[in-house]
């Protein structure tokens, strides 16, 4: 399931967000990669460790929290603290799957990652190319979104970034242990909790709404491991 979450920065968060990743250190982003994707990731992120790498990891969580699109989404156990990147012209991340398992950084607490996540820091008009490609059973689709707008993808599915031909793209990227493992049963969750918002929205009656939301509860009572 591929979930585009508008406007989860407003104009004041990504102007203050992007100001002070302007005046961050950025390092080659091999850094974090694995093997096989170290041979295929040509970008540029933002050391982990760093003060304005934190900061900012902060300001994204924040806004996650109180995202409700997200949150039924995703349904998150644990995010791993966002990360930044940004792509320059030639730059570009082939094919590749993201790691099973993540540690949290300074930690021993490990993530099983299910859901991976990107949220668009710079304007679509400020650099071409930088589509975010993602393979999954129905084929092949190609994001590339407003600043301040997020996509949630399975994290087992293949991706890539193609490359930048003009100007810079800046993200930050996730991942997502869900409270659900199973992208499908976690899509299911999403359908329905969509339409009870949709039926309560449109003034539908009470009694199969509470049947409707039972349903919903149930369902994750049976599949949420936390
Ligand atoms: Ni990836």
């Amino acid at each position: 399931m591929i979930v585009r979450v508008p406007s989860v920065l407003d104009t004041a968060q990504l102007a203050s967000l992007r100001a002070l990743l302007r005046t961050a250190p950025w390092e080659d982003g091999r850094a974090t990669a694995g093997h096989q994707s170290a041979l295929v990731k040509h970008n540029l992120q933002l050391p982990q460790s760093s003060a304005v790498a934190r900061q900012a990891s902060e300001a994204v969580v924040r806004a996650l929290e109180c995202n409700a699109l997200f949150i039924s989404a995703a349904l998150p156990r644990h995010v791993y603290p966002p990360l930044f990147n940004c792509y320059e012209a030639g730059m570009a991340f082939g094919d590749h799957v993201d790691n099973a398992v993540r540690q949290v950084p300074g930690t021993h607490h490990r993530l099983r990652i299910d859901v991976s996540a990107t949220l668009f820091l710079s304007a679509p008009a400020d650099y071409d190319g930088g589509e975010l490609v993602i393979e999954d059973t129905f084929g092949t689709h190609t994001v590339k979104l407003e600043a301040g707008d997020l996509v949630v993808y399975p994290a087992s599915s293949r991706h890539s970034v193609a490359p930048v031909t003009r100007g810079a793209r800046l993200a930050a990227f996730f991942w997502v242990q869900s409270m659900v493992r199973d992208d499908a049963d976690r899509g299911l969750l999403f359908e329905l909790d969509s339409t009870i918002q949709q039926l309560t929205a449109a003034g539908a009656g009470r009694e199969p709404l509470l049947r409707l939301t039972s349903c919903y509860h149930n369902l994750l009572r049976r599949w949420a491991l936390l």
